[in-house]
Formats: structure tokens, sequence, C-alpha cells
């Protein structure tokens, strides 16, 4: 199973995401290993590295832009989940890792760039879809709302857009699972850690609510 976490936004938690599941379905007893398609920065590469030893081995691979798809499938043989950490473009490499896919996260902060960023995404994914199933191949999207904080009005505002949106487009829904704006998620990749592997427990539970919801809709529903 291919699962990507990808926008066109940049910043919105795709790397924060990929990594923190990584760490989850590997402590869960999965093989795991991550894809790191943003070439600009490779911040899940270098998180990686600052794994220590004693921690579950993650590997991190760099695959060219063109070997993507071939390169995913290839890994999705050796390891029960692939990982792709996305690069933050409406272009051809956003579409390449769509089509390499089996579910795309799109992580969406509350905030009103983030919502015309995934506004702009959706038709784009659509499309990529629809050539995808010419082929034979599937792909679902599931909307993570990420780095909330309680009780803002712009939180709730975006939430209802994005639910909107995604009850009325096929193949596009919404993650009942929502990881909210916590200083866990900014101090734990500095010891190349996910926060299940740290104290903050509420972070720890949510992360682990998003392993559970994606096993039920996504990874033991194939
Ligand atoms: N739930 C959260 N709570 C607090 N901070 C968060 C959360 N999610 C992400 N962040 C912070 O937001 C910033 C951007 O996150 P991240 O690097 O994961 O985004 P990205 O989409 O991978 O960015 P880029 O487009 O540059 O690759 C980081 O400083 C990260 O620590
Ligand atoms: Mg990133």
């Amino acid at each position: 199973m291919v699962i990507a976490v990808s926008t066109t936004k940049g910043g919105s938690g795709k790397t924060t995401v990929t990594i923190n599941l990584a760490a989850a379905f590997a402590q869960k007893g999965y093989q795991i290993c991550i894809i790191d398609a943003d070439t600009g920065q490779f911040s899940a590469l270098k998180w990686a590295k600052y794994r220590e030893d004693e921690q579950a081995h993650i590997s991190v691979f760099q695959v060219a832009q063109d070997k993507l798809n071939r390169e995913a499938k290839a890994l999705s043989e050796r390891f029960d989940i692939v990982l792709i950490d996305g690069r933050p473009t409406l272009s051809e490499v956003g579409d390449r890792i769509v089509m390499a896919s089996d579910v795309v996260i799109v992580p969406v902060m509350p905030s009103v760039f983030d919502l015309e960023a995934f506004q702009d995404y959706v038709p784009r994914f659509q499309q990529v879809k629809e050539l995808k199933s010419e082929i034979g191949g599937k792909v679902k999207a599931f909307v993570l709302l990420n780095a909330l904080v309680v009780n803002t009005t712009i939180g709730q505002e975006i939430e209802e857009a994005v639910r909107e949106i995604t009850t009325h487009e096929e193949d596009i829904y919404l993650l009942e699972t929502k990881l909210m704006r916590r200083v866990a998620y900014g101090n734990s990749p500095t010891n190349g850690l996910g926060v299940v592997e740290e104290t903050d427990k509420k972070a720890r539970t949510e992360v682990m609510s998003l392993v559970e919801e994606l096993e039920k809709r996504v990874t033991k529903n194939k």
C-alpha cells in the first residue's frame, strides 16, 4: 500500500504527518518506509538520520521524479506501507505522486490560504484520478485537518468548508481524526522521533487514532 501525504500548499504539515505516521505504524509492527519526494528540502531524510540506534529503523529513499511510480510499486512489494512525503506544488510532480499512490492524505491547516490551496487541488486530483482509472488504477484522497486550535472560529469555518467540498466530491473524504496544534509536533523531529515515541499523551493519542482510522478505512480494507 502506498500512502502519500501531499498538498500544493507549503508548510501545511506534510512532513510532520509523514514522519509521525511512519513512527506510529512502525510501533504497531508494520514494515514501513518513506520516499522523500521533496527534493528541495529532504526533511524526512534528515529526520531519519537523527534517529538513535535504539529506535525502530525507518528507511527513507530518494527517488527520481520519473521513477516514482515504478519505485513506489517495487517498494510496496517489500514493505507493508510506503509513505511518500510530498512537495508543495501544483505541478507534474504532484500528479506523479497521485499516480503512484493508493491513498493521498491532504493536510489542511486552519487558514484561508490552506483552504484555497485545497480548492485548487481538488480538480487536479480528480483529473489525475480519472487518468489513473483509464489504466485500471484507483486512488482516494483523505483530508486531514491539522494544527487546529480549540474553539477558534477560523478552525470551524475551514472544517465546514472542507466538509462541504468533500461531501460533493467523489473519492475525496474528510478524516474524523484531527491533529491539534501542539508543541510536541515541532519538538519531536529534533531527535528523529515521532510523537508516539515521546511523552505528550494527547499528541500520542491523536496520532494513534489517525493510524487506527487509516487501518479501518484504508489498509485493512484494500
Ligand atoms: N499539528 C501541528 N502542531 C504544531 N505545529 C505543527 C503541526 N503540524 C505542523 N506543524 C509545524 O508547522 C511547520 C510546517 O510543517 P511541515 O514542515 O510538516 O510542513 P510541510 O507541508 O512538510 O512543509 P513544506 O511544504 O515546506 O514541505 C513545522 O514547523 C511544523 O513543526
Ligand atoms: Mg515538508
